[in-house]
C-alpha cells in the first residue's frame, strides 16, 4: 500500500513561507467571496479568469475586446471596474465567452503567492464535492491555503478547510494541529453555518455593505461542479475524470 499523500492547512497567507509547496497541490480558499466568484464565473461560461494582484494591473486590460475588469478592496467595487466581487454580478450570461480579470483584497494575492506549487486549484462551498473528488483523484500532497483577511485568520475559510478535511481525510495523511482545529471548527458550525458565520469579521464588513445575500449564497454547497485550476496564470475549468462524475457526497449528507 503506497504511503498516503499529506493534507495540511495553512491558516493565513502570512504563514505560507513555513510550508514547502513545490510539487504540491494548493487549494486557495476565499469563501467570502473571491473563490466563490471564480467558480461562478467559470460555471457561467467565462473563457478564463485572470487573477491579478494590483488594481493597476487589472486596469491595464481596460478597453481590450472581450475582457471584463472586476474586483474589490475592503469589499467595495473598485472605481473604473465593470463589476465588484459579488457572485451575483457574474450570472445571466454576462461573462459567457469573456475573460474576467479579477483582483481582490486577499484571494487573488493568495493565488499569486502559491503560483510556484505543482497546481493551484480554487475551492469554496459552491464546488465542495467536485473539488473533493478532484483532490482524491489527484492524490498529491495537498495544502489548503486560507486567504484570511490581510494575513490574519478568518473563520469562513478555516471552516471550509475543516469541511474538506472531514470529508476526504481517509484518503490522506492528516497530522497537524491546524488541520485538527479546522475540522473541529467545521464540526462546531455545520448545523447552522450561516448563524455561525455571523461571528466572522468579514460577515460584519459585508453586512455593513448590504450584501448579506452574497454571504448566504457563498455558504451554499455544491451549486456547481466546476473545479477552476491555474494554467499559465489563468484559471480555467479542470477536466474531471469520468469515473468521478455524478453524486459523491455533499455536506448535506452529514
Ligand atoms: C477577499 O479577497 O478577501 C474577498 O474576496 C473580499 C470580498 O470579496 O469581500
Amino acid at each position: 500500500m503506497p504511503d498516503k499523500s499529506t493534507l495540511e492547512v495553512c491558516l493565513t497567507p502570512g504563514l505560507l513561507p513555513l510550508y514547502p509547496i513545490t510539487g504540491k497541490v494548493v487549494v486557495v480558499i476565499d469563501v467570502l467571496r473571491a473563490t466563490t466568484t471564480m467558480c461562478v464565473a467559470i460555471d457561467q461560461g467565462a473563457d478564463k479568469v485572470i487573477p491579478v494582484e494590483t488594481i493597476e494591473e487589472c486596469l491595464s486590460y481596460k478597453g481590450k475586446e472581450g475582457y471584463i475588469l472586476a474586483g474589490e478592496r475592503n469589499g467595495r467595487k473598485v472605481e473604473g471596474f465593470h463589476f465588484g466581487n459579488s457572485p451575483f454580478e457574474f450570472m445571466n450570461g454576462v461573462v459567457k465567452g469573456k475573460t474576467l480579470v479579477l483582483t481582490t483584497t486577499n484571494g487573488t494575492r493568495a493565488i499569486k503567492m502559491a503560483e510556484h506549487s505543482h497546481q493551484v486549484v480554487i475551492g469554496g462551498f459552491l464546488n465542495f464535492s467536485a473539488l473533493s473528488k478532484w483532490l482524491i483523484s489527484e492524490g498529491r500532497d495537498t495544502l489548503l491555503l486560507c486567504s484570511g483577511w490581510r494575513d490574519k485568520f478568518n473563520l469562513e475559510d478555516t471552516v471550509f478547510a475543516g469541511a474538506l478535511i472531514h470529508h476526504i481525510k481517509e484518503y490522506f495523511l492528516v497530522d497537524s494541529d491546524s488541520a485538527f482545529a479546522a475540522e473541529k471548527l467545521y464540526l462546531n458550525s455545520r448545523r447552522n453555518m450561516f448563524h455561525f458565520m455571523k461571528q466572522s469579521s468579514h460577515y460584519r464588513r459585508l453586512a455593513h455593505l448590504g450584501v448579506i445575500n452574497d454571504i448566504k449564497y457563498c455558504l451554499r454547497p455544491d451549486l456547481t461542479d466546476v473545479v477552476p485550476v491555474l494554467k499559465n496564470g489563468e484559471l480555467v475549468r479542470a477536466d474531471i475524470r469520468k469515473d468521478l462524475e455524478g453524486e459523491f457526497f455533499s455536506l448535506n449528507d452529514l
